[in-house]
């Protein structure tokens, strides 16, 4: 009988042990940020800062989708491994290096010409035009803008249209 005793208190001891160390094991290093990720590593940045967090980059790349209302493919080359993917590091479609320069030149306006009179709170990031502002959802402003005069010409004369009669006008004189 003692040793059946002896025997179910060892039992019940290595028992305790291994869901002690089992549960110890969910604490060992306790995570301070929960948000943090490892910052990838990019491959082939040529005008954004190579350091750039991947909420900031995604925030951009969405952010060029609705400013020229196009998706991620109108600007990324299908992956050559995997055609259902997309390659974000391949440089092979014109669009995106023309991305390329529309950045740099709105980083230089921004600059240039808003943020000695405009500063922003995050002095790195002042952000006064942005693609939105052209593109205005779609990938080429000047072909709707070319058609902006026609809008003068077709207007409803049974609306109020005297701000339209006055700027033609103003572009006769
Ligand atoms: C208007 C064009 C355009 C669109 C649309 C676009 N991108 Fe990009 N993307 C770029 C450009 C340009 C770069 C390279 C920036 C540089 O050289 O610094 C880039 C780079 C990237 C990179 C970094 C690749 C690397 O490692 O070098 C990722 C990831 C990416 N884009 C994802 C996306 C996703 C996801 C979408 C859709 C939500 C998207 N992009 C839509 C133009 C675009
Ligand atoms: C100052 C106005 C302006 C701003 C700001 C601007 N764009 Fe553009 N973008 C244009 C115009 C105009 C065209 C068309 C040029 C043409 O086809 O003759 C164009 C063309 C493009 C094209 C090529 C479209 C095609 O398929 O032909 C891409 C891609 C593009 N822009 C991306 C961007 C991105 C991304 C941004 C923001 C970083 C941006 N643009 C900001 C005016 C602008």
């Amino acid at each position: 009988m003692k040793t059946k005793k002896k025997i179910l208190t060892i039992f019940s001891i290595i028992g305790f042990l291994i869901l002690a160390v089992s549960l110890s094991a969910f604490n060992v290093t306790p995570n301070l940020d929960e948000g943090y990720m490892p910052q990838p590593k990019w491959k082939n940045l040529k005008v954004l800062p190579q350091d750039i967090t991947k909420d900031s980059l995604d925030n951009l790349m969405k952010g060029y989708t609705v400013a020229l209302g196009v998706k991620c493919n109108y600007c990324h080359m299908p992956s050559k491994t995997d055609p259902t993917k997309l390659d974000f590091a391949d440089d092979g479609k014109i669009e995106k290096e023309i991305a390329r320069g529309m950045i740099t030149m709105a980083d230089d306006i921004n600059e240039k010409y808003f943020k000695p009179y405009f500063p922003d709170p995050k002095p790195d990031q002042v952000y006064v035009v942005a693609c939105i502002m052209c593109h205005r959802g779609a990938p080429n402003p000047e072909k709707y803008l070319s058609q902006m005069h026609m809008a003068y010409k077709t207007y409803n004369p049974d609306r109020d249209n005297r701000k339209e009669k006055e700027m033609e006008e103003r572009q006769k004189q």
